[in-house]
Formats: structure tokens, C-alpha cells, sequence
């Protein structure tokens, strides 16, 4: 059920370049999962009044916290990591349609693909994943090392791989140069990122059974606005589908990338 809460700052920390980890306390952490995301008023007095949608990292009922990980890169989310321990944000979620974990068998292989502020979602994927049983690859790509994060989090959860643009961490190149080498053998795959890796890993397993999550432009989060609006393939038979009530998951060859 989609809900606003003005939820409590327990901590707030800068974990890579302009990347923070905000966690928050709040009765709507109970009905999460993972591949969904929450829409976040950045501030209650300065402009923008806008909100920012923001993925969920990581969930953690027993206490009624969730975490997310974002990038300050405008004025929105600069004020928003300033944001102090106690102080109350206004969230509204959890939206959308997240990632089905269950599309992978206890004992099966899972294939977790991320880009960027793309990866922290996979994170929660991930551990509820392995609370099935399945085993997880991570392969995590990123610009640069210095925007890198939560290497001992995936570690912990799977077999992790890094790549990077500039060859700083990790394999240098994309995400497909490393999937080239490694050949992993998988179920199925999860990938959150970028619309050409969003594409080129929908192109490299054509027989897979495969998941994606999109990072369209947002306006509304609920449906309302058609900001997000994607136009679908043929083999579906609406003519577009909104991210944001839709997805932001859908599976492979829905989207027309
Ligand atoms: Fe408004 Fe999707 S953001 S319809």
C-alpha cells in the first residue's frame, strides 16, 4: 500500500564521490521489496519542493529501517545529505513493482548486473535471494573507483565482480566485457542500470530468462503525470507502460530499448 510517512534520519554517511547512504526509520518499511523504490521530498522549506525518486538499497523490518544510496548531483538531493540523525523526511511508497525473487529456484544460479546508482537495489535483491537458497553473481559497474560502494556487502552475499570505465577497479570496460570472460553459468538475471546496459545484456542472453529495471525521468512516482512513459515491443500488447506504476521492473522484451 502506497503511503507518505514523515520518516526519522538514524544516520546519514558519504560512502564514495558524492554517493551517501541515508537510513530511515518508518512504519512503511513494512511493506517493501526489493526493486522498488520511494519518492523523496528533499526539503519541507527550500525549493525545490520536487521529489526524488530513490531506490531501496536495503530492508530491514525488525527495526522498521530501510536504507537508500543516492548521488548528490543537484540542488534537490545536495540539501537532502544534509539531512542529521532525528531529523524527519517526508517519504511517500513504496512504489512500483519490484524484481520477482522467486523467479529463481532454492538451488538455482542468479546473475545480479548493476550500473552505477543502479546497484543498490540489487543489494537487497540479492540477500533475499540467498534467503531462498539461490547462489548470486554480482557484477557491479561503475565510472571510476572513487564512486564505488558496498564491495564487502555483495562480497558477503556472493561472488562479486568490479568493472570500470577507466580501468581503476576491477576489470576495465563494461559490464558485457567481463560477462565475455567470465561465462557464468545462471537461471536467470536481475539488471539495473543504464538503458544501454539495460540493452546490451538483454542482446547477450536472448534464450535467458531475464529481468530489468528502469531509471526513466520522473514526475509524479503514482501513475499520474505520463513523464515516465515507455513505448513497449510488439510482443506485448499495450502500446506503452509508465515505469513508475508499471515497473520500474519489467521483464526482458517488454521495454523497447
Ligand atoms: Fe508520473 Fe510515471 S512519473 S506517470
Amino acid at each position: 500500500m502506497i503511503q507518505s510517512e514523515r520518516m526519522t534520519v538514524v544516520r546519514q554517511a558519504k560512502i564514495a564521490h558524492n554517493i551517501f547512504e541515508l537510513v530511515l526509520q518508518g512504519e512503511l518499511v513494512q511493506d517493501m521489496t526489493p526493486g522498488q523504490f520511494v519518492h523523496v521530498k528533499v526539503s519541507d522549506t527550500l525549493e525545490p519542493l520536487l521529489r526524488r525518486p530513490i531506490s531501496i538499497a536495503d530492508v530491514n523490518k525488525q527495526d522498521s529501517q530501510f536504507t537508500m544510496i543516492y548521488r548528490a548531483e543537484g540542488r534537490g538531493t545536495e540539501v537532502l545529505s544534509l539531512a542529521a540523525t532525528g531529523q524527519k523526511v517526508d517519504v511517500l511508497g513504496p512504489l512500483g513493482h519490484g524484481f520477482p525473487v522467486e523467479a529463481v529456484p532454492t538451488g538455482g544460479t542468479a546473475l545480479l548486473v548493476g550500473g552505477g546508482i543502479g546497484v543498490p537495489p540489487l543489494h537487497e535483491l540479492s540477500k533475499q535471494l540467498n534467503a531462498r537458497g539461490v547462489r548470486t553473481i554480482h557484477v557491479l559497474g561503475f565510472q571510476s573507483e572513487n564512486v564505488t560502494f558496498y564491495e564487502e556487502e555483495f562480497s558477503k552475499l556472493g561472488d562479486t565482480y568490479y568493472v570500470t570505465v577507466d580501468g581503476t577497479k576491477g576489470t576495465k570496460g563494461f559490464v558485457t566485457t567481463l560477462l565475455d570472460e567470465l561465462k557464468p553459468e545462471f537461471d536467470a538475471f536481475y539488471c539495473c542500470g543504464p538503458l544501454p546496459m539495460l540493452k546490451a545484456m538483454e542482446n547477450a542472453y536472448p534464450e535467458k530468462e531475464g529481468y530489468l529495471s528502469f531509471e526513466e525521468r520522473m514526475g509524479c512516482g503514482i501513475g499520474a503525470c505520463f513523464a515516465c512513459v515507455c513505448q513497449t515491443t510488439d510482443q506485448v500488447e499495450k502500446d506503452y507502460v509508465k515505469v513508475c506504476s508499471d515497473g520500474p521492473v519489467f521483464p526482458k522484451g517488454v521495454v523497447q530499448l
